[in-house]
């Protein structure tokens, strides 16, 4: 993980260190704020359209001005990742509802917006995809309209911290007794039929786009996806279980509650998800990721 040096603030490209907002800026006190994460592999962005899309309805939903036209946002998405040379990696958006000099919650009739972009250079095909991770099951604590992605994360931090003391690498979150999403990604399971099941979006998960991008090309390949809400218990007994987001593209969830998830190995489905999705980034599977072949 490499912070690219050059930032972006209201407005400007400057070196993080001067990078600085105000205390009383909304996003702090309130957690009143919008965020992206758009992947970009050799040196392109992975459906920024449709994250931008997203970032308009979250907006429009916690009543912030969207500040940029969506080529504006996309000039400079692409400047930022120019001026850092950055081919793979993230780039992190947040757009907070301002800075009042106070903290009020109602705050003004209209919101001016703050700003901030960063780049984060890392391989998004790698030993994660490759060897898989570790989940825990816990409590989803979080506010109703997960459908919008805003800053409101304490609860996957806290989701986080605990898979880290469980010796796992991240968390699966369950309300009523089904499984909302990943802490930070849309979860997946394959049953003992081979079906591939993920929960329909509704305002309880946030629609991913790397989710929407392979429900696509698995429709284009003829895999039958079936979108309903699934039991921590099948996902314990699925044969395998994958999670979907911008950070980590797809990644085999190989143990749950510290058991083996099927024989402890990311699965054939997954290899085949993996694959897919990797060609349509653009990448060489062959060279940088052979294990994906099968
Ligand atoms: N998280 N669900 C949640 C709760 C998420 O936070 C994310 C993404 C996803 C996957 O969405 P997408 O495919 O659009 O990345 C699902 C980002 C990567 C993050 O918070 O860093």
């Amino acid at each position: 993980m490499t912070i690219g040096r050059t930032v972006y603030l209201n407005g400007k490209f400057c070196p993080v260190e001067d990078a600085t907002i105000s205390p009383f800026d909304r996003g702090f006190l309130l957690a009143h704020a919008a965020y992206e994460v758009t992947s970009v592999y050799d040196g392109r962005f992975i459906d920024l359209e449709g994250h931008l899309s997203r970032l308009r309805r979250t907006l429009e939903g916690i009543s912030i001005p969207n500040p940029y036209s969506d080529e504006q946002w996309a000039e400079i998405h692409s400047e930022l990742i120019d001026k850092n040379g950055m081919e793979e990696g993230t780039v992190y958006l947040e757009v907070t509802a301002g800075d009042y000099g106070m903290r009020d919650f109602a705050g003004p009739e209209t919101f001016t917006p703050t700003v901030f972009l960063y780049s984060d250079a890392r391989p998004l095909i790698g030993d994660l995809g490759r060897d898989g991770i570790r989940a825990i099951t816990l409590g989803d604590t979080r506010w109703k309209r997960r459908d919008m992605k805003t800053v409101q994360l304490l609860s996957q931090a806290l989701a986080y911290r605990a898979a880290r003391e469980a010796g796992a690498e991240t968390a699966f979150m369950v309300e009523d007794g089904l499984v909302t999403e990943a802490a930070s990604a849309n979860a997946w399971i394959v049953d003992a039929d081979g079906k591939l099941i993920t929960r329909e979006l509704s305002h309880s998960i946030l629609p991913g786009i790397t989710r929407a991008g392979i429900v696509s090309l698995l429709k284009a390949d003829g895999l039958e996806i079936i979108e309903r809400a699934f039991t921590p218990e099948e996902a314990a007994s699925a044969t395998e279980v994958f999670t979907t987001s911008s950070g980590a593209i797809v990644a085999p969830v190989v143990a749950l509650d510290g058991k083996p998830v099927g024989d402890g190995k990311p699965g054939p489905v997954t290899r085949r998800i993996q694959r897919l999705y990797y060609e349509a980034m653009g990448a060489d599977v062959a060279a940088v990721a052979p294990w994906a072949l099968g």
